[in-house]
């Protein structure tokens, strides 16, 4: 059975519609890759699967559970997975060690002490355990996305989604907060990522996506489908990039 499966989507904004008929079964362990020309849907996917979009058909399940359906509570479902976006969105105000704790205690309600030992573990777990004390301005931007990872990560996800994670970095910094994707890889964490860096694509992802038309145009293993993609729209789209 797959851990997310979207099935018929359908998204619109007025009359432009972003995703139709899409459908994506992610495999407990996957690590799946989505590309496509800026507007084609990825973030889009993203925020519909975490339920920060409405849906206008279709069903998605996550771990068999139908997340679409009205009387699912969003709050209930969004605490099953780590969302991090391109902006970090951490509290400059907050420590480092505050921004992780904050949600699991005045969201869902954790004792300060299990929350203070489960902020600890996870920064130990991406390299920034001698931060805790720190507030964000103080850090570099990959380490900063780090954290934010971490406050992803914090109340043990099932599903990880990442929208352009790496977007806001200067290029020095990209191999860091790869290196941890990939090892969050290892460790059998189900990722969904949406990224404009092909060589991210190819070093974590065991499939990758290419969207266009609001449906997944093309997809394979990233040796397959970045070296040597069949159909003339992923061909024309990954010709963009060099290097592959
Ligand atoms: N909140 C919104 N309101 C209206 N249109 C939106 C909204 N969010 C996204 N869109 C539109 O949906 C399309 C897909 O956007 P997006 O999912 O952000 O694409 P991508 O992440 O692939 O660049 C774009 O045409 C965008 O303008
Ligand atoms: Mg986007």
């Amino acid at each position: 059975m797959s851990l997310l499966s979207i099935t018929g989507l359908r998204k619109t904004f007025g009359p432009n519609v972003v995703l139709d008929a899409f459908d994506l079964d992610v495999a407990a362990g996957e690590c799946v890759v989505l590309i496509g020309a800026s507007g084609s849907g990825k973030s889009t996917l993203l925020r519909c699967v975490n339920l920060l979009e409405t849906v206008d058909d279709g069903v998605i399940t996550l771990a068999g559970q139908d997340i679409t359906d009205p009387r699912v509570n969003p709050d209930q479902v969004r605490a099953r997975m780590g969302m991090v976006f391109q902006a970090y969105n951490l509290f400059p105000h907050l420590s480092v060690l505050d921004n992780i704790m904050l949600a699991p205690v005045r969201v869902h309600g954790r004792p300060r002490a299990e929350a203070k030992a489960a902020a600890l573990a996870i920064l130990e777990r991406v390299g920034l355990a001698d931060k805790t004390r720190v507030r964000p301005d103080e850090l570099s931007g990959g380490q900063q996305q780090r954290v934010a990872i971490a406050r992803a990560l914090v109340n043990s996800p099932e599903l990880m989604l990442l929208d352009e994670v790496t977007s806001a970095l200067d290029p020095e910094l990209v191999g860091e907060v790869l290196d941890l994707l990939v090892s969050l890889k290892s460790d059998g964490m189900t990722m969904v990522l949406a990224t404009h860096e092909m060589a991210f694509a190819k070093e974590v992802a065991d499939r990758v996506c290419f969207l266009h038309g609001g449906q997944i145009h093309e997809e394979g293993p990233p040796a397959t489908l970045l070296s040597a993609p069949t159909k003339e729209r992923t061909r024309a789209f990954l010709s963009r990039f060099v290097g592959l």
